[in-house]
């Protein structure tokens, strides 16, 4: 049986002798034997900066790889005051956006226009896929600095233009393509058009005079964007450049995005920045997420050279499932471990699971789910229990604790790949002061629901999509970006 610990812990003498033989991380934690220690002081709630510009984000070019510094949204929006009520909207922005995402999924299966779908429950406010799009990068279009939201659930890339018939407030000036001589329009009548529909389910719709390409991406969600599209000279950073990068110039736009500018799209459809660039970087790209309560900076990576990365683990490779329907990557979950245990549930390696850097928390079908609930709640005994928040029902009170040690979450997928949770995705903190502090991975409403792995357990990864090879890989890594 696992004791409960004293605040402060009598094994402190114990867990130094350890701290200096064993692989210190970022944030004050170590890993061993199955479990790993995450030090509650250590935990630290940046007040954001002072300045609020998006636009400090650099790039690099190394060994044929472009390397584009990536942040989360939260450290350029400004001054965080209230750290609790952020962390609980992200939360309930969380639920929405799924609900969001299943009812595209639904209508993209169904072949009907989301409008249609009455039956889907799907609330009317505004921006929310967008709102909890986390990470962001800077580059340059035409010329102009863009900060924009990097989305692996999206496939066209856009950027706010002007005149706009209807804009959201961003931080930097919207783009102009009327002065800029590189820019031009696409007509409805091209190939380029064409692929709008399988990039966002809905068709493009002829212009008159010039008769320009004009799409529609709807979130779902009440949010979206309507324009025209566009191509435009796109500078990744340091003469990384693509030439007719195919975008949208979004002249009608809704969504709270928290000043950027756009958001650029790596799905797997080939209107995706990836699949745009895939005869300069292979079609592989990679990221590093860091913490969102730091003003750490991650890594996005265009190309495949592994010199690049600063993995401590090996890279494990999984397949992509084959989806010729839904323009996510999908993956075959075929199990999870608890410490040393393997938790049993029928729903493993059945259906394909949906990877997103969009959605926060995971989220498993319902007997998964239990099954790891009830082997955490029994490793991580003795500690009080707190409410349930929102999607979150396995919560502790921590607050009376300097450090606590906490099991090994892994996730096991087809071909021996696992993904090791860093010690940091493993508890969301409802509460700053430790006092509702909760198991970050939720149930499905249903059996046959898509999964998805989200992006907070997926921190303090290299996070490898390689879309020419069809493999996901996965490997720890202490994002930084210098
Ligand atoms: C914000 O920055 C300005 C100068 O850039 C400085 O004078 C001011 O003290 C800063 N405020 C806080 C709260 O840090
Ligand atoms: C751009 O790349 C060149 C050569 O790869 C390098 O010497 C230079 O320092 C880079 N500049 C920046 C700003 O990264
Ligand atoms: C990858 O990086 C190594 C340096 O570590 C370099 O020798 C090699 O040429 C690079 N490969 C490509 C394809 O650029
Ligand atoms: C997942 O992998 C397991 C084990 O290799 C296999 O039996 C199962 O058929 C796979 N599932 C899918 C959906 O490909
Ligand atoms: C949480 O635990 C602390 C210390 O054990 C206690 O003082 C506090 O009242 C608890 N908070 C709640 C909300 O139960």
């Amino acid at each position: 049986m696992v004791q409960a610990k004293p605040p402060f812990p009598s094994k402190l003498l114990l867990l130094s002798l350890l701290v200096s033989i064993l692989a210190i991380f970022d944030n004050g934690v170590q890993c061993f034997q199955g479990k790993k220690v995450l030090s509650m002081h250590k935990f630290q709630w940046k007040q954001g900066s002072n300045s609020s510009t998006c636009l400090s984000q650099e790039t690099r070019w190394e060994n044929g790889a472009t390397i584009l510094e990536m942040k989360h949204k939260d450290s350029c929006s400004g001054k965080i005051l209230d750290w609790n009520k952020k962390l609980q909207k992200h939360l309930i922005m969380d639920d929405f956006q799924l609900r969001s995402l299943q009812s595209r999924m639904k209508s993209i299966i169904s072949g009907r226009n989301i409008d249609d779908l009455v039956d889907a429950p799907i609330p009317l406010t505004s921006g929310v896929r967008l709102q909890t799009l986390n990470y962001i990068v800077t580059v340059e279009l035409g010329g102009q600095k863009m900060t924009v939201i990097v989305d692996t659930g999206s496939d066209l890339s856009w950027v706010q233009c002007q005149p706009c018939k209807r804009c959201y407030n961003q931080q930097d000036p919207v783009f102009n393509p009327s002065t800029s001589p590189s820019y031009r329009t696409v007509l409805c009548s091209s190939p380029t058009c064409q692929s709008l529909q399988s990039a966002t389910g809905n068709l493009g719709v002829c212009g008159s005079n010039p008769p320009t390409c004009n799409y529609v991406v709807n979130y779902g969600d009440g949010s979206y964007t309507r324009g025209e599209l566009g191509t435009e000279h796109l500078d990744l950073g340091n003469s990384t450049a693509v030439s007719n990068f195919i975008f949208g110039c979004g002249r009608n736009n809704q969504g709270l995005f928290g000043g950027a500018s756009g958001l650029v799209g790596f799905g797997r459809s080939s209107l995706s920045l990836i699949s745009q660039t895939s005869a300069m970087f292979g079609g592989v790209f990679s990221y590093c997420l860091p913490r969102a309560e730091t003003e750490a900076s991650g890594s996005l990576v265009m190309g495949g050279n592994s010199s690049v990365y600063k993995n401590t683990t090996p890279i494990s490779y999984t397949r992509m499932i084959p989806n010729p329907q839904l323009p996510f990557y999908f993956l075959n979950l075929t199990g999870i471990t608890v410490g040393s245990v393997a938790v049993q549930a029928p729903s493993f390696g059945k259906d394909g699971m949906m990877i997103d850097s969009g959605t926060v928390i995971t989220r498993l079908p319902p007997s998964i789910y239990r099954a790891l609930k009830d082997e955490f709640v029994k490793q991580f005994s003795g500690f009080p229990s707190a409410p349930a928040f929102m999607i979150l029902d396995t919560c502790f009170n921590l607050s009376g604790y300097q450090e606590v040690e906490i099991p090994n979450i892994k996730m096991h997928f087809e071909g021996n790949a696992e993904l090791n949770v860093d010690v940091t995705g493993v508890f969301y903190f409802v509460k700053t002061d430790a006092s509702q502090v909760c198991l970050a991975i939720a149930s499905l409403s249903y059996e046959n629901e898509v999964g998805i792995i989200g992006n907070y357990q997926q921190k303090n990864q290299r996070v490898i999509y390689d879309t020419k090879g069809s493999m996901l890989g996965f490997a720890a890594e202490a994002c930084n970006f210098d």
